[in-house]
């Protein structure tokens, strides 16, 4: 594919836009400098650099973020920054999309990706994917808490009862929960029914996945072939 094009696939603008970017001495192939637009790679491995950021060809891109609280997951945000602004402008040219939202003041593990199939399958909510969060409460979580939220609670608009797959007391104020469907405030909701408030939110894990602990807050990393193994082992 042409040098062009193969820019152009991974998010880098226009074809006359990824051009000049070629022309202008900011695209390496390999380790080396290249001003040919049309010089022909195979995208299968191609590694490329980008004004010296380092990429390999994506056919599609899966991505992890740890989100910070006072962002929103949305492309138009009303009170706070959005997520997007976190990621690069190829990304977002990519049309990369949050797997789902997690609220403005929830922190912690947000999947990305222009795949729009995947998306589908881990938002679907047949699936019952489980996605585990560390709840801080506003008062000391009891058993009879933790029993209501593992037995089900009954939320407002809904017609049976929603339980937690599973949930752990950690401390005093701090429980481990884990929910397999993805409605609107869930876990606030559930933990709100079983008499208690949720003060922070944060998304440990989704699926067999596990937010890395090395990750800072605000950054994000790629998710390769065995991080979305890992994601896809449920149970
Ligand atoms: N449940 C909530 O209440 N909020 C989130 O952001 C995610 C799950």
């Amino acid at each position: 594919m042409e040098l062009e094009r193969l820019l152009r696939s991974q998010g880098f603008g226009s074809r006359p836009e990824c051009r000049s970017l070629i022309c202008n001495g900011r695209v390496t192939v390999n380790g080396v400098p290249c001003d040919d637009p049309y010089a022909d790679f195979q995208p299968e491995g191609f590694s490329f650099t980008v004004d010296g950021q380092p990429l390999v060809f994506r056919k599609l891109v899966y991505l992890a973020l740890n989100k910070p609280a006072d962002y929103e997951c949305s492309h138009k945000p009303k009170h706070h920054p959005s997520v997007y602004s976190l990621l690069p402008r190829f990304l977002l040219t990519r049309n990369v999309q949050a797997v789902g939202r997690l609220d403005e003041d929830t922190t912690g593990l947000l999947l990305l990706t222009d795949d729009g199939q995947f998306i589908h399958t881990y938002s679907s909510p047949k699936k019952k994917i489980p996605k585990v969060y560390l709840v801080t409460a506003k008062h000391s979580v009891d058993d009879l808490q933790i029993a209501a939220l593992l037995a089900g609670v009954q939320l407002n608009d809904e017609p049976l009862p929603i339980a937690a797959a599973a949930c752990e007391r950690i401390s005093d104020h701090l429980i481990q929960l884990t929910v397999t469907e993805g409605k609107y405030h869930l876990v606030k909701r559930m933990v709100a029914a079983a008499g208690n408030r949720v003060e922070a939110l944060q998304r440990v894990s989704i699926g067999g996945y596990c937010l890395p602990a090395s990750l800072p807050i605000g950054e994000w990393l790629w998710l390769e072939a065995d991080d979305l193994a890992q994601l896809a082992c449920v149970g």
